[in-house]
């Protein structure tokens, strides 16, 4: 008799068996959650995020002081990142079940409440500010480009060339959140999820083809990225804010 074919790995399909629905909207709460409280602790709370050569992740590009407005500098810079991550296709889904209980999870039934206010997707303020991810991104490359400026600078110390832990941390973040936002499904449609055909032309597969079966193959981890670089954007910036305390010194391996 003709097996089924597999779609999924055994793995993921035992994990996704054995895992309740709410592990998952749970997860999102608490670090989700909790990113955002720490996010607006160190913005609003903080005049700098800066470290001899080490800028925080939160106030790069590192403008806060051009013009003497420290906290509107920052939020000048925060939002986009801020609008980036929260229009992403993949963090919708996790805040729409985690904060929302639009649904929890699938085939999870909504709560009761939610008759008198129907899940209305992204045509009602603020949700309608997601389809303007694609924007987000543009703008979000900029950032990555400054971010990146600041990566290299800290490996650039007072006597030259050198490598700290901060270093580390911050080269880490910036590969990160470079996988994060050139795995992005905006970016794969711009690469060529317009077409209809990639190789009418001359019967070959087109440049066009590759890099979107390129970028098709880093969108498939696209919801690892989106946690990782949360995390490293997080700890890169804690990192800093601990130098900054004085709470240690950054030990330097090279
Ligand atoms: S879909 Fe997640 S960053 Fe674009």
């Amino acid at each position: 008799m003709a097996q089924p074919m597999q779609t999924t790995a055994p793995s993921r399909k035992k994990a996704e068996k054995h895992l309740p629905y709410w592990v998952e909207p749970a997860f999102t709460i608490v670090a989700l959650g909790g990113f955002v409280i720490y996010a607006i602790w160190e913005v609003f709370w903080h005049n700098t995020g800066t470290y001899h050569n080490y800028v925080s992740p939160f106030f790069s590009p590192g403008v806060a002081g051009w013009f003497g407005f420290h906290v509107l500098t920052a939020l000048y810079v925060v939002w986009v990142p801020f609008l980036f991550r929260f229009s992403c296709y993949y963090y919708r889904k996790e805040y729409f079940r985690g904060f929302f209980f639009h649904p929890a999870g699938c085939a999870v039934a909504e709560p009761k409440s939610h008759k008198t206010r129907p899940y209305t997707g992204e045509r009602r303020f603020p949700f309608n500010l997601n389809n303007l991810h694609r924007y987000a991104w543009y703008l979000a490359v900029i950032v990555l480009i400054f971010l990146w400026k600041d990566t290299v600078q800290a490996f650039i110390f007072k006597n030259g060339f050198g490598v700290g832990l901060g270093s580390i941390i911050l080269l880490i973040n910036a590969v990160l959140l470079t996988a994060y936002t050139f795995s992005c499904h905006a970016f794969r449609n711009m690469v060529g999820g317009r077409k209809d055909c990639f190789s009418c032309a001359n019967g070959k597969p087109s440049t066009g083809y590759k890099w979107w079966r390129r970028v098709s193959s880093w969108n498939q981890f696209h919801g690892a990225w989106a946690w990782a670089s949360l995390f490293s954007v997080w700890a890169a910036d804690l990192y800093i804010r601990l130098l900054i305390m004085g709470v240690f010194h950054d030990p330097r391996l090279f």
